[in-house]
C-alpha cells in the first residue's frame, strides 16, 4: 500500500541525470519514477506490543562476530525470502535496498542502513517494528522467525554497548533495558523539539536545499522516501520528526553506548550522514554530498540539537509527542 507521504517529486529531470552521469545506476535513475510503483517503503510505526524485552537466548557472550554469524545463519534466509523477494533487494529502486542477493555481503548491507537497524534495540530498530508483531506489507513472521531476528538484535546490542552492560535481555544499572532507555530518550526528545526552533533556524530549507552531485536532497527525499525526509516546510519537518521516531532518528540517534543507561542520550546522527554522503558500503551509489561539519545544513542540525538540549536542561520541554 502506498504511503501518501511518499508521493514522488513532480517531473524529475530524468534526462538531465542521464547526461550528467552516464554511469549512474539504474536505481537512482529510476528513483523518482518508480516511487509511484507498488512497493514504496514507509516508516509508519505500528503500535508497539509493550513487550520491550527480546529473547534472552542470544547465546554465546559478546565475542566479536557472533552477531554477524547469527545474522548470516538465522536472519538472512528470512530476509531473503520475505523482504528480498518482495521489494528490498540491493537492486531495488523503490524501497530501502538492505537485502543482499548473496550471504557474503548480506551483513554489511543490512547493518549499513541506519533506517533499518537504528541502535538495534527493539524500540530503536525499524526492522523489529516490521516483524513483531507484523504484518508489514502482508508479510508475517512465525514465532521462530521472530525469535531469530530478536535474538540477533539482542546480540548486536550486547556487542555494541561498552562492556555489555546489560543486553536487551537483561537490565543495566538503573533497572532499565537498552530498549527502555532508547524509548525513554526518544519520547523525551519528541517533546523537547520545538516548532519555534525549526522555524528560527530554517531547518527544513537548510536540508531540503542541501546539494549533492545529483541534485538537492529534496529531489529524492521530499516526502520521506528511503527513511529520510528533507522538505523545506519547517512545520511539516517538525511534525514528522517529532511524531515519527524513525524519521527523527535519521537526524538524531539514540546513543546507548554508555554502560550506565541513565546517561543514554540523543546525539546528532553525523555517523549516518557521513556513511551515506561519503558513499561508504552499502551506499556506494548514493549521490555524494559534503559531510564537513562546517557545512550549513550540518551547522543547522547542530544548532537544533543545542537548542533542544537547552530546553531539556531548562525543563521547558513540552509533553512527549511519541509515547514511550
Ligand atoms: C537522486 C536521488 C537522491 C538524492 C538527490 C539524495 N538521495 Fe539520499 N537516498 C537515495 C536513495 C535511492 C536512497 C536509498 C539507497 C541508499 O541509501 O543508497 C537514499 C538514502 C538516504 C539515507 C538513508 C540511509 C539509511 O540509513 O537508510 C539518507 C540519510 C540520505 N539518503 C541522505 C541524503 C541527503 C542528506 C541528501 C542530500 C545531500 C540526499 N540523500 C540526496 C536517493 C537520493
Amino acid at each position: 500500500m502506498n504511503d501518501p507521504r511518499l508521493i514522488p517529486p513532480p517531473s524529475p529531470p530524468i534526462s538531465t541525470y542521464a547526461t550528467e552521469n552516464k554511469t549512474m545506476s539504474i536505481r537512482y535513475l529510476l528513483t523518482a519514477v518508480l516511487l509511484a510503483g507498488g512497493c514504496v517503503g514507509d516508516l509508519t510505526p505500528v503500535a508497539d506490543d509493550g513487550d520491550d524485552d527480546v529473547s534472552p537466548d542470544a547465546g554465546g557472550g559478546g565475542g566479536g562476530g557472533v552477531a554477524r554469524q547469527m545474522f548470516e545463519r538465522d536472519v538472512f534466509p528470512i530476509l531473503s525470502a520475505k523482504c528480498g523477494a518482495g521489494c528490498h533487494l540491493t537492486t531495488s529502486s523503490s524501497s530501502t535496498p538492505f537485502v543482499a542477493t548473496a550471504v557474503g555481503t548480506a551483513y554489511v548491507t543490512a547493518v549499513g542502513f541506519d533506517s533499518v537497524v537504528g541502535n538495534y534495540t527493539t524500540t530503536g530498530a525499524a526492522i523489529y517494528n516490521k516483524v513483531v508483531p507484523g504484518p508489514h506489507q502482508a508479510r508475517t513472521y512465525t514465532a521462530d522467525e521472530q525469535m531469530k531476528i530478536t535474538g540477533w538484535l539482542a546480540q548486536e546490542v550486547t556487542e555494541r554497548t561498552t562492556g555489555g552492560g546489560g543486553s536487551d535481555g537483561g537490565t543495566g544499572g538503573g533497572g532499565e533495558t537498552p530498549a527502555q532507555a532508547t524509548a525513554r530518550i526518544i519520547s523525551e526528545w519528541s517533546g523537547c523539539l520545538k516548532l519555534t526552533d525549526f522555524t528560527a533556524l530554517n531547518f527544513g530549507p537548510s536540508w531540503a536545499n542541501k546539494g549533492s552531485n545529483q541534485g538537492n536532497c529534496e529531489q529524492c527525499h521530499v516526502s520521506g522516501a528511503y527513511g529520510f525526509k528533507a522538505n523545506d516546510d519547517n512545520t511539516g519537518m517538525y511534525e514528522t520528526l517529532s511524531t515519527n521516531k524513525y524519521y527523527m532518528m535519521a537526524y538524531f540517534a539514540p546513543d546507548i553506548s554508555d554502560p550506565n543507561l541513565a546517561n543514554a542520550k540523543m546525539v546528532p546522527n553525523y555517523t549516518n550522514f557521513q556513511r551515506v554522503g561519503l558513499r561508504q558500503v552499502p551506499h556506494q551509489e548514493h549521490p555524494s554530498f559534503n559531510t564537513n561539519q562546517n557545512d550549513a545544513a550540518f551547522q543547522t542540525l547542530q544548532q537544533l540539537y543545542d537548542r533542544t538540549m537547552a530546553s531539556k536542561a531548562a525543563g521547558t520541554c513540552g509533553p512527549a509527542r511519541i509515547p514511550m
